[in-house]
């Protein structure tokens, strides 16, 4: 089946190409499908800031996580600016590092001036590895550990206070400290019960929801707050969800804030922070029509403009903390072709290799990626296949019915919009090591994650003595490095 345009025009793996190289001048990276420096050189191959995929699994290897620097600068830089342009207050956006969280990706964002947003003492531990100044720091999780409590504490980043048993375990630490100068300052999670289209895995904002406090008990929450003079509560926090494209929910959250941010100015607390959460969607395949960066920021800033002023409240300091729509698009992911199977008048699968240790989106989410052949650029797409990842599982698979061009083994199949909830998702099942991942800018790749080698699997692995040539091979065979 050879795929063709209304036009007549047969369908290529350049069509994903970005919009930059016809209409746009700064196009939201959320709206594309592959990296803004995406292009296609030599007729019909794949260059990503200006390096050539294939050389790029060539010097490597397979699979890899290739990041474009200019797609996630840029990204950065639209939510900063957005801000700038129509928030007459202070702002501040902090990158969710959970869709990525490692030293490099922490330090780009740092550089753009993000703050980041982390979700556990090791994510928080890399941010600080990073270089990311701690008061730009803000620490998540429903379930802190004390142990957390205390080195967000301690190296001074905001804390965003999840339920009772934290507010009261930090109030122990403080208590313990017994220093006059121990004021952790920290935000209030609260649940907005506002519902949004969206995977029910990854939907936060409902009344049933394992995240934040319940909004019935603000009265009870405020009052204890108030008067605890150790504890320097600065604000407000919600989040609603994920990969969301509606635009109705962000301002009616975004209303709702002001209404909290009010109710707590009667218990004398004098909130000066809102953190709006993240959430915007990114588009995975052509139908998906998420709002540009801009088109989420801007009513977010008119409705709180808008309530601040109803209410007479002075503007608060505004923070989001997006994660997918900043990373997702920087990133593909590129893999080898390698075995198939043709199953006649049923399906043919091209199996690659990876699969869901690296992207286990598909198979927890039922998430739909496309792909392109590196190689063959501009191929006519001549072939539906089904990609299958080398896990002993029979539903690791990454796309179903992909449009190819006739493939090889040898081909590299490039996987677009993996940046978000892949590498930071990614598993060693079957004890795959994980993939190596570069940043690529101006024609030069830099290693950012070194690929996993065999040594590294067993690194934690303990072999009790009473075990040690138990089996009847009785020897153990050390192979170099992989
Ligand atoms: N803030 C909080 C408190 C969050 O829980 C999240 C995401 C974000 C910000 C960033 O949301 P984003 O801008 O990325 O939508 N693993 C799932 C996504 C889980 C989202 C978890 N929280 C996936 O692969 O789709």
């Amino acid at each position: 089946m050879v795929s063709t345009h209304p036009t007549g025009v047969q369908h290529s793996g350049s069509q994903y190409l970005p919009q930059r190289h016809d209409t746009k001048a700064n196009p939201s990276p959320n709206q594309e499908l592959l990296p803004l420096t995406a292009k296609v050189h030599n007729h019909d191959s794949l260059e990503i800031g200006g390096c050539d995929v294939t050389t790029l699994v060539e010097q490597f290897g397979s699979p890899l996580y290739i990041l474009d620097e200019e797609t996630l600068r840029s990204g950065c830089q639209q939510y900063r600016d957005s801000f700038k342009q129509y928030y007459k207050g202070e702002s501040q956006v902090l990158y969710a590092s959970k869709a990525w969280n490692c030293l490099a990706v922490c330090a780009i964002a740092a550089s753009e001036g993000l703050g980041i947003d982390v979700a556990s003492g090791g994510e928080l531990y890399t941010a600080l590895q990073a270089g990311v100044n701690p008061e730009k720091i803000y620490l998540h999780n429903n379930n802190k550990s004390r142990e957390e409590l205390i080195f967000a504490t301690e190296v001074g980043c905001t804390i965003v206070v999840d339920n009772w048993h934290e507010l009261r375990t930090l109030l122990e630490i403080v208590e313990s400290a017994n220093s006059p100068s121990v004021h952790p300052r920290f935000l209030l999670r609260l649940t907005p019960g506002i519902e949004c289209h969206t995977h029910e895995y990854i939907r936060t904002g409902q009344l049933d929801s394992k995240f934040g406090f319940d909004p019935n008990e603000l009265e009870e929450l405020f009052t204890f707050v108030s008067k605890q003079s150790f504890l320097n509560c600065v604000g407000l926090h919600a989040h609603i969800g994920s990969q969301i494209f509606e635009r109705q929910p962000h301002r009616d959250l975004a209303a709702l804030m002001v209404k909290w941010l009010r109710d707590a100015a009667k218990y004398g607390l004098k909130l000066t922070e809102l953190n709006v959460g993240g959430g915007l969607g990114i588009k995975y395949i052509e139908s998906d029509d998420p709002p540009s960066i801009e088109e989420w920021v801007k009513p977010i800033c008119e409705v709180i403009q808008e309530a601040c002023a109803a209410e007479n409240l002075p503007l608060p300091k505004l923070l989001c903390e997006p994660g997918r729509s900043l990373i997702a698009t920087a990133c593909v992911t590129a893999y080898t072709i390698g075995s198939s199977k043709v199953i006649p008048e049923i399906r043919t699968y091209i199996a690659i290799d990876g699969g869901m240790s690296d992207n286990p989106r598909p198979i927890t989410y039922q998430s739909v990626y496309r792909a392109v052949v590196a190689n063959k650029m501009s191929s006519p797409l001549t072939e539906t296949v089904t990609i299958a990842g080398k896990h002993c599982e029979s539903g690791d698979i990454l796309i179903h019915n992909a449009l190819l061009p006739k493939t090889e083994p040898g081909d590299i199949l490039v996987v677009m919009g993996t940046g978000a909830y892949n590498y930071s998702m990614a598993s060693n099942y079957n004890r795959l090591p994980r993939p190596a991942a570069v940043v690529v800018a101006n024609g030069e790749a830099n290693l950012i994650l070194q690929r996993e080698t065999y040594e590294d699997l067993i690194r934690q692995d303990r072999l009790p003595e009473r075990l040690k040539g138990a089996s009847s091979f009785g020897r153990f065979i050390i192979y170099g490095k992989m």
